[in-house]
């Protein structure tokens, strides 16, 4: 059993650093868009034949030391009945977005033995075929409110912030039916066998620090506590935010590369581990430039336990996979230390 991501993740000595991507399986590989077809990606995450099958597709063109499996960030709350369909080249849409105390109060708590049994079906087949850490995942309380709320993706979430500061009180109703929704969610997949998570905030870095602070802080602890696992806690644009996220939770923070990996890592603490941090966008370019720039992550981490290797953000669809494949093998040749 490869153990590495587990071990970074706790700060512990590795032998090479490990390395995975956010949206290692998508698009970008052929073989993921042949068994999709035309199918609907919610309706795909619910065949598990097919979860067990798309989540070990990228770790069979590359030795990756971790599998994410194949879900979406929408799915708890579709399985609570929320009427959400995710549109290709858009992302998440809600019919009837949340505005009112009533439609708060509609949310009602996931059961996840009986709402979505299928994840956690893949789950545990996935456990007995991989020889790598199986991450669990889920969004955060801001980012799935932000969904809910502006009824899809959002450039400068407007309509969140303006319900977040005008009725504080309903803000809190809704993030905290949230998180209870998400921690079960998280609480079900460790149970069927994932070996870390990750929480994804991807959309907090449109707060600054005092809004964070008043308006996602409060219920990120509840997120992280007893959980048995080591988490990931990763967010977009949050270089300000980066010691508020750190007292947040999480044994590790994942930064997007808009923020120097090493000043990142300041701000989190050498206490913490860190996740990241090689701009995306840079995989689509010549093999020499993500050479070039993942060297410099590399630099920047300085062979420090604690470091795991990803990109700033997803995986796009039009990235090469020889790319992904030799940023793989020279993350570990360039890593290999004799001390673990
Ligand atoms: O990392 C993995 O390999 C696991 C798969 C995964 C998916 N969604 C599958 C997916 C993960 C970790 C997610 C999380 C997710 N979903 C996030 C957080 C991560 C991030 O990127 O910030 C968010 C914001 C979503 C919501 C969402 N779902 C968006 C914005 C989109 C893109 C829509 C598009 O077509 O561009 C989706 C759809 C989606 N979920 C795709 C994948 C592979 C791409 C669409 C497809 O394959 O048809």
């Amino acid at each position: 059993m490869n153990d590495r991501l587990l071990r970074a993740l706790r700060g512990e000595p590795v032998d090479r650093t490990p390395v995975w991507f956010m949206r290692q399986a998508g698009r970008y590989l052929p073989e993921y868009r042949d068994l999709r077809g035309e199918r609907d990606i919610l309706e795909t995450c619910r065949v598990p034949e097919l979860v067990v099958e798309i989540t070990l597709q990228p770790l069979r063109r590359m030795p990756l030391d971790a599998a994410i499996v194949f879900s979406d960030i929408m799915v708890p709350l579709a399985a609570i009945g929320v009427p959400i369909r995710i549109e290709p080249g858009r992302g998440p849409i809600v019919e009837r977005p949340i505005r009112a105390a009533e439609d708060v109060s509609a949310l009602r708590t996931l059961e996840p033995g009986a709402d979505e049994p299928d994840l956690l079906e893949a789950i545990r087949t996935l456990r007995g075929e991989l020889d790598v850490p199986l991450i669990g995942f889920a969004g955060a309380p801001f980012t799935l409110a932000s969904y809910l709320v502006e009824g899809g993706p959002s450039r400068n979430h407007v309509r969140t912030k303006a319900l977040m500061h005008a009725e504080p009180h309903l803000w809190a109703r809704l993030m905290e039916r949230l998180t209870a929704i998400i921690r079960a969610h998280l609480l079900a997949q460790v149970e069927a066998g994932a070996q870390a998570v990750q929480v994804f905030d991807s959309w907090v870095g449109a707060l600054d620090p005092s809004d964070y602070e008043r308006f996602v802080q409060p219920w990120m602890p509840a997120l992280f506590e007893g959980l048995d696992v080591p988490a990931i806690h990763f967010g977009v644009g949050t270089g300000e935010l980066l010691t508020l996220m750190r007292e947040a939770g999480g044994d590790a923070i994942g930064v997007d590369h808009r923020v120097p990996l090493d000043s990142a890592w300041e701000r989190i603490g050498a206490d913490r581990a860190i996740q990241g941090n090689l701009d995306p966008a840079v995989c689509l370019a010549s093999w020499t430039a993500v050479e070039r720039k993942a060297l410099e992550v590399l630099e920047r981490a300085a062979m420090r336990d604690g470091h795991v290797f990803n990109l700033g953000h997803g995986v796009l669809p039009q990235t090469p996979v020889e790319n992904l494949q030799r940023l793989v093998d020279l993350v570990h040749e360039r890593t290999g230390r004799d001390s673990a």
